[in-house]
């Protein structure tokens, strides 16, 4: 195992998350699919945004910083993780979100709301700016004597990716002790850090034979690529990974499987929440995991996955976004 020396890091999620099979669905006959229960990290905090928040805000603390400022849309499980990590450790939060105020609140919107973050709604059209105005934020709480630490889309920040290489850790311990030998691990992509942080794992790891597959929700390959490659870089330059890992590290990102848009779910995505909840007790996200799901079967259709061995799912939460869906989802 190379060396990877991940900034420090406090404890937010429960860990190690279960890596178990999902075999019940006729839907994964002949795949030999486990699940990486990252949907377990905790029930407020349940998803792939505490590991990096864990390092985040270890990060923000050691800076001396009192108020988490983020960004978002409306409906961001990551926005909600860092109200509620915010919440945790005493300090304040302050979400940029992309998209309308609800009154009621749901969702998401309605637990940043319970934890005492400051929620600033934007229009969608303001959210390349999405950066300068969190850093206007930043100086706005300067300005009162405060300190903030701003926290980029998705916590997908250098410090943020590292959340990820140290969950091959995790993994790889799990591999052992089941006596499974992992092939690929599929998982949404969204802001690149998960994606990036694994592909650095399995590179420092020296596990070149898995398959690090981001099925794109938003944007696209090319962009994926470019964000993924920019993170691999910082992390080297801070030390976080060598110059070899970050060279080592290969991913792939797959386009295509977006369906009616970013948090669009289609028929198809509906149905397909509907199936793995029934035959599997396991819940999809209408935004990021059902299209991960469905990237998955796809690529284990095609016989591009799995040939090696265990297809690991990688669940990275959401659940709070089902409720969006409600009328659409209910099988009655
Ligand atoms: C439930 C869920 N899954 C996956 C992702 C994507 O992860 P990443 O932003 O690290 O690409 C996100 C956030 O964007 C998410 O909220």
């Amino acid at each position: 195992m190379l060396d990877i020396l991940p900034p420090v890091r406090l404890t937010l999620a429960h860990v190690p998350t279960p890596l178990e099979p999902l075999a019940r669905s006729p839907l994964f006959e002949g795949i030999e699919l486990w699940a990486k229960r990252d949907d377990l990290t905790g029930v407020g905090l349940t998803g792939n945004k505490v590991r990096k928040l864990e390092l985040l805000c270890a990060d923000a603390l050691e800076k001396g910083c009192d108020t988490l400022v983020t960004c978002g849309a409306v409906t961001s499980n990551h926005a909600r993780a860092t109200a509620i990590a915010a919440a945790r450790l005493g300090l304040a939060c302050i979400l940029v979100l992309r998209g309308r105020d609800q009154r009621p609140s749901e969702g998401n919107l309605l637990l940043d709301r319970l934890c005492g973050a400051e929620p600033r709604f934007i229009q969608p059209s303001e959210w390349p700016d999405r950066d300068s105005i969190m850093a206007g934020i930043a100086e706005e709480i300067a300005a009162k004597g405060g300190r903030a630490y701003v926290i980029p889309e998705g916590g997908s920040s250098h410090v943020g990716t590292m959340g990820y290489a140290i969950c091959v850790r995790e993994l790889l311990e799990q591999e052992a002790a089941l006596g499974i030998r992992i092939d690929s691990v599929v998982h949404a992509c969204g802001s690149g850090g998960t994606t990036a942080g694994l592909a650095l794992g399995f590179a420092a790891a020296e596990r070149d034979d898995v398959d690090v597959v981001g099925i794109a929700v938003c944007n696209d390959k090319a962009y994926f690529d470019g964000v993924i490659e920019r993170l691999h870089g910082e992390c080297a330059h801070a030390g976080f990974v060598s110059e070899a890992v970050a060279e080592r590290a290969r991913w792939r990102i797959l386009d295509g499987f977006k369906g009616l848009g970013y948090a669009k779910p289609g028929p198809d995505d509906l149905d397909l929440i509907r199936r793995v909840a029934n035959d599997e007790g396991v819940f999809l996200d209408p935004v990021y995991t059902v299209k991960a799901m469905g990237g998955l079967l796809a690529e284990a259709g095609a016989g591009r996955i799995g040939g090696r061995g265990a297809t690991v799912f990688l669940h990275t939460g959401g659940i709070f976004g089902l409720f969006s869906f409600a009328s659409e989802l209910d099988p009655s």
